[in-house]
């Protein structure tokens, strides 16, 4: 193998750069070329793709967000979009590609993978929801970020003895709500992978008030539940002043922390040294803190994160 390219696809996470920088430079000490494609599998279908080279990747180890630009293209589901991608591919002369994002993105590497185009993926995605595992680059530095908002809306709360909603990022998955509700210290954490009954939270709520509670800070991932919505009937029923708030993609930006810094450039390494040994078709994870990697096919129709139960479970006697 000679040349290679790499991608970053779907919401950008924080660390992404540190990725890239990984595999721009494990692929130059192994005197191999590497193609950036700019803005995902949108600039690969209309051929947005340009060689890196060592000084590409200077300065960026730091930086949130993604140098190669990021987009979500559903038309890539499409066979003849996937068929002129290839194309591009092979007029550059590029042999295989390495796709860092989330679950949509591994879908796109999974389709060339079946093509007969082989990819590796990275998993980048705040949402820590891709299969195969623990720990997804950016996941980290966005919980860091989620609890410094928490620590902010604790202030302010209780200075004013109301109560806190909070909606987090996660698309259908509580890692991040879990983790930032143990983290930061709130009395709720309503998250997809348990069932969300609203009558029981609003009654709860309103008990631990009845019972001299100051305030309270309550967790719900997106998609679940209008926080506004839900922040009038609570405060109609407590009788206290309700505040909601969402987060949203402010979750997304910053410098990633030195976890998924170092996290990345293992997996961006990682992710080379398994093409220049010959696999395509596969998927970065850390299990245990050990790289690994799994058929990116076999992980996505077969394989779900399981569910952290036990982190459930702890936070469930903290708060
Ligand atoms: O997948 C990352 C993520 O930030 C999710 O948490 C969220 O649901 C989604 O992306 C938001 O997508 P967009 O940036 O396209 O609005």
């Amino acid at each position: 193998i000679k040349k290679i390219g790499v991608l970053t696809s779907g919401g950008d996470s924080p660390g992404m750069n540190a990725a890239i920088r990984g595999v721009v430079r494990g692929a130059l000490s192994e005197n191999l070329e590497v193609y950036g494609i700019y803005d995902g599998y949108q600039g690969l279908y209309e051929d947005n793709i340009e060689l890196l080279t060592r000084r590409s990747v200077s300065d960026v180890i730091n930086r949130g967000g993604t140098m190669l630009g990021s987009a979500r293209f559903p038309q890539f589901k499409e066979e003849e979009i996937r068929l002129k991608a290839i194309e591009n591919l092979k007029k550059h002369g590029i042999e295989a590609l390495v796709v860092i994002g989330g679950d949509g993105s591994y879908m796109g590497a999974k389709c060339l993978t079946e093509m007969g185009y082989p990819c590796i993926g990275i998993p980048g995605t705040i949402d820590n929801d891709v299969p195969g595992t623990d720990y997804t680059i950016g996941f980290l530095t966005a919980l860091n970020c989620v609890i410094s908002a928490i620590d902010r809306l604790r202030d302010t709360s209780s200075s004013h003895r109301r109560i806190s909603i909070i909606e987090v990022m996660g698309r259908h998955c509580g890692d991040l709500t879990i983790a930032a509700s143990i983290a930061g210290g709130a009395e709720y954490a309503i998250v997809p992978e348990k069932p969300y009954d609203e009558s029981e939270l609003v009654e709860g709520v309103a008990e631990g008030i009845a019972n001299g509670k100051k305030h309270s800070i309550i967790l719900v991932t997106e998609h679940i539940t209008d926080v506004h919505e839900l922040s009038k009937k609570i405060e109609a029923r407590t009788g206290r002043e309700t505040r909601a708030t969402v987060l949203g993609h402010v979750q997304r930006g910053g410098a990633p922390t030195a976890f998924d810094r170092v996290l990345a450039s293992r997996m961006g390494v990682y992710a080379v040294d398994l093409l220049i040994q010959g696999f395509g078709g596969r998927c970065v994870g850390i299990q245990k803190d050990e790289l690994v990697h799994h058929d990116i096919i076999d992980a996505i129709e077969n394989k779900r994160r399981p569910f952290n139960e036990e982190l459930y479970r702890i936070g469930q006697k903290l708060f």
